[in-house]
Parts: C-alpha cells; sequence; structure tokens
C-alpha cells in the first residue's frame, strides 16, 4: 500500500500534533456550550475519532451520511442524504467535522441544509483544505493544513474506497488513478 504513495504530506506525528492544537481551541472556543460534533462519512471518521480525544469540554457527536448528485463536477450542489442525524439541532452549537473541503459543494449543501433546522451556531472543522480548487466560497473555521491540488489520501480519504487505513496522508501516485 504504502508503496501507492509518491510523497507523504503529512505524517502520524503531525497530525497527532495539529489535532492536539485544534481540540485545545474547540475546548476553548465552545466552553460550556455543549457543541454537538457533526461528522460526515465516511472520509472524517477518523479525524473526528482522534479529535474528540483531544476535546475536554462536554459534547456530543451524531453523523452523517451523503452522496452528492452528478457527481463533483455538478454546479447545483446538490446532496443525498443516505443516513440523517439522530439528534436535533435546534438551538444546538453545531461543528460540522470534514476530512477535506475541496470545491466547497458539499459544506455548501450541508451548510445550507443544516441551517433551516435552527442551530445556535454552525461551524465547520476539516483536517484539511484544498482552497486552490474551491467553487464556493465555503469558510473553513477550523483546519489542520491546507493542501496543494493533488490526489491525497490516508487518514480517512480513499481512492476507490482504499487507503482510508493509512496513518499519514500521502499524494497518491499517478499511475495508480490514470488507469489507460
Ligand atoms: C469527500 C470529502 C468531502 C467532499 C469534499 O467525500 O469527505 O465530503 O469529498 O469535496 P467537495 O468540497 O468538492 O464537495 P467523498 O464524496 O469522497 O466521500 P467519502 O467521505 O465517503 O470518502
Amino acid at each position: 500500500m504504502k508503496n501507492d504513495i509518491k510523497e507523504v504530506l503529512f505524517s502520524e506525528q503531525d497530525i497527532n500534533k495539529r489535532i492536539k492544537e485544534l481540540g485545545m481551541q474547540i475546548s476553548k472556543d465552545y466552553e460550556g456550550k455543549f457543541p454537538l460534533l457533526v461528522c460526515i462519512l465516511r472520509g472524517a471518521f477518523m479525524f473526528l475519532a482522534d479529535l474528540v480525544r483531544k476535546i475536554d469540554i462536554p459534547m456530543s457527536v451524531d453523523f452523517m451520511a451523503i452522496s452528492s448528485y452528478g457527481g463533483k463536477t455538478d454546479s447545483t450542489g446538490q446532496v443525498k442524504i443516505l443516513k440523517d442525524l439522530d439528534t436535533s439541532i435546534k438551538n444546538r452549537h453545531v461543528l460540522i467535522v470534514e476530512d477535506i473541503v475541496d470545491t466547497g459543494l458539499t459544506m455548501d449543501a450541508v451548510t445550507r441544509l443544516l441551517s433551516t433546522r435552527k442551530p445556535a451556531s454552525l461551524r465547520i472543522a476539516s483536517l484539511l483544505d484544498k482552497e486552490e480548487r474551491r467553487l464556493l466560497p465555503i469558510k473553513v473555521d477550523y483546519y489542520g493544513f491546507k493542501v496543494p491540488n493533488e490526489f491525497v489520501v490516508g487518514y480517512g480519504l480513499d481512492y476507490e474506497e482504499r487507503y482510508r487505513n493509512l496513518p499519514f496522508i500521502g499524494i497518491l501516485k499517478e499511475k495508480i488513478y490514470r488507469k489507460e
């Protein structure tokens, strides 16, 4: 599996260190607010699991699974909910947890949907921010790392469902996804 990686961008250590910082910041910002962390499946499962262990204030978690209509180039940014939240978010301080914000279409659709449910606040935490690819002006409130426009995998991020279990984040070799 590691042979398919061209370059390691963030090691396990880099990720742990950064998540600790994010956890401290989130704990400070949400003190007394009992935030609800909403994990967007599947890519964010690992980030969520590590992040919540670095948050030392009372909080809760819920999960949402979505798929985009018409693929990544669909400018409508419509998403289909495969699994909705079990928790009511009305008057809750909601923090969406993502692995990567790329074009921003997913986060645009999710934030628009969740806003209709009248949360007390709604913010985004994303481990990776690929700003260069943004099609919509989505602001990531808490990001781990900015990433270049490369095919990144590992630590939850996949290529055809593989590589999610790598403990680091790396750039996938082109020959893996450029099949003739
Ligand atoms: C990835 C990622 C984000 C989305 C970001 O999900 O987890 O949800 O793409 O891209 P965007 O900003 O261009 O919308 P993916 O559809 O690959 O599903 P996964 O989380 O199950 O891997």
